[in-house]
C-alpha cells in the first residue's frame, strides 16, 4: 500500500440542525444525578409497570415471536388499537389501512412531517411545545411558524392561529393533554378549530400521549371525535405514557387510509418495524381495559397528593388539568433567586434545595421567560413527599 498523502482526518460537516445542543432534560437529569437531587424535572415514571405486562412480552418472547413482524404493525396489535379508539372516541380505523405501530410517538411526529412537509411547507406549532417539533420540521426542510398559547392560561388563540394560517400552511401540530404547560383542550376548542380548518387544506398532527391523563372527570378531547378533524389528522400516541414503559419506545398512529398509505412509505425506510415480542405483549395487554381507564384517577392521587404539599410553600400553582406535569409561577417566592431567569432559577434550585424542575423557557424559540418552572409527578409517592420536604423551605 502507499503512504498516505495528506494525513487522516475526519471531514468537517455543516449541521443539518445548527441550533440544536443538549436538550435540557439531560442537562438537568444529569445534574440531578450529581447533586443527588429528587428528579422531578424529565417526565417519566420512577416506578415500575404491571409485572404482568413484562410477563407477556417473555411468554411472547418463549413462543418464538422474535422475527420481523410486518411493517405497519403485528395485526393483533392494530387491531386492540382500532377498537379502543372506536370504543372511546367513536370513530373507526380500519387496522389493515388506518392504523401504523411506531417506536414511540417521537418517531411518529418526525415520520409525519417527512411524509406530508415538503421544503418551504409551513408548519405551525403552538408554544410552548415540545422540543422535538422544530427541528422535525426544519429537517424537513419545512418553515416553522410559532404561534403562542395564551400566556398564563396556556390556551389557543384562534385569532392568532387563523392569522398564522396562509396558503402555505401545511399542517398544525396540537397537543392534549398538554405538555408542558398540563392544559387540556375543551371540545369548544376543538370545534374552533375543526371550523378554522375546514376550508384550508391543512393537514393536523394530533400529539395525543397523555390521552389517559385528564382530570377531575373531563373527557379527553381526542381529534377522532370530530369528523372534520379526523378526516385530516394523524392521531399519535404512546404506550410508554399509558402504560409506565417510557423506555419501551412503542407508540402508533392512526390516520385516514390516504394519510396513512404515505406515512408508511417513510416509516418504512425510517425503522421499517417495531420490535415484535413487545407488540405482541401490549396486544394481550390491552385485552383489559381498566389499566388505561384507571389512569386518570392514579395520577390524580399524585396531582393532588403534590399539590397539597406545594399549598404550603410560596410557589403558585398553575391548573394541572391532564398529563402528569405541575407547573408553579416562581415569582412570589421569599428568596432572591426567584428574581433568576427560569433556567438559573432551576439549576439553583436543583442544586440547593435537592429538586429539579424544567423551566418554560426551554419550550420557546425565543426562550421567552415567565417565572413558570414545570415539575413531573410521575414518581413514587414517598419520592413526592420527598421533594415536598425539600421545597417546604420556600
Ligand atoms: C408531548 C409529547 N409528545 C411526544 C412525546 C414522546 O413520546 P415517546 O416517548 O413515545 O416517543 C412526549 C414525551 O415526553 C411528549 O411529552
Amino acid at each position: 500500500m502507499n503512504a498516505p498523502t495528506t494525513p487522516a482526518h475526519t471531514p468537517a460537516l455543516a449541521s443539518r440542525l445548527p441550533n440544536v445542543g443538549t436538550t435540557i432534560f439531560t442537562v438537568m437529569s444529569a445534574l440531578a444525578t450529581e447533586t443527588g437531587a429528587v428528579n422531578l424535572g424529565q417526565g417519566f415514571p420512577d416506578f415500575n409497570c404491571d409485572p404482568a405486562l413484562v410477563d407477556a412480552v417473555s411468554t411472547a418472547m418463549q413462543a418464538g415471536l422474535n422475527q420481523y413482524p410486518p411493517m405497519p404493525g403485528v395485526p393483533v396489535l392494530r387491531e386492540a388499537i382500532s377498537k379502543k379508539i372506536e370504543a372511546l372516541y367513536g370513530r373507526h380505523y380500519d387496522a389493515g389501512s388506518e392504523i401504523t405501530v411506531t417506536a414511540g410517538a417521537t418517531q411518529a411526529i418526525i415520520t409525519c412531517i417527512l411524509s406530508t412537509v415538503h421544503p418551504g411547507d409551513e408548519v405551525i406549532v403552538l408554544e410552548p411545545c415540545y422540543d422535538s417539533y422544530v427541528p422535525n420540521i426544519e429537517l424537513a426542510g419545512g418553515v416553522v411558524v410559532r404561534v403562542p398559547l395564551t400566556p398564563g392560561t396556556f390556551r389557543p388563540d384562534f385569532d392568532k392561529i387563523a392569522a398564522a394560517i396562509t396558503s402555505k400552511t401545511r399542517a398544525i401540530i396540537v397537543n392534549t393533554p398538554h405538555n408542558p404547560s398540563a392544559t387540556v383542550w375543551k371540545r369548544e376548542d376543538m370545534l374552533q378549530l375543526q371550523d378554522l380548518l375546514a376550508p384550508t387544506n391543512v393537514l393536523l398532527i394530533s400529539d395525543e400521549v397523555y390521552e389517559h391523563m385528564v382530570f377531575d372527570g373531563q373527557p379527553h378531547e381526542s381529534a377522532a371525535r370530530y369528523p372534520g378533524l379526523a378526516a385530516r389528522a394523524f392521531i399519535v400516541s404512546s404506550f410508554g405514557k399509558t402504560y409506565h414503559v417510557t423506555g419501551w419506545k412503542v407508540g402508533f398512529v392512526a390516520a385516514p387510509a390516504a394519510l396513512s398509505a404515505e406515512f408508511r412509505k417513510v416509516h418504512q425506510f425510517n425503522v421499517f418495524t417495531v420490535n415484535t415480542p413487545v407488540q405482541h405483549a401490549l396486544a394481550a395487554y390491552m385485552a383489559n381495559p381498566r389499566p388505561y381507564l384507571d389512569l386518570p384517577a392514579f395520577y390524580e392521587h399524585k396531582r393532588d397528593l403534590f399539590r397539597a404539599g406545594l399549598a404550603n410553600t410560596r410557589f403558585k400553582l398553575l391548573p394541572s388539568e391532564g398529563s402528569y406535569f405541575q407547573c408553579v409561577d416562581i415569582s412570589e417566592l421569599a428568596v432572591p433567586e426567584r428574581s433568576l431567569p427560569e433556567g438559573d432559577f432551576c439549576q439553583w434550585l436543583t442544586r440547593e434545595i435537592g429538586v429539579a424542575a424544567i423551566p418554560l423557557s426551554a419550550f420557546y424559540g425565543n426562550g421567552f421567560d415567565q417565572h413558570v418552572v414545570r415539575f413531573c409527578f410521575a414518581k413514587k409517592d414517598e419520592t413526592l413527599v420527598s421533594a415536598l420536604e425539600r421545597l417546604a423551605r420556600l
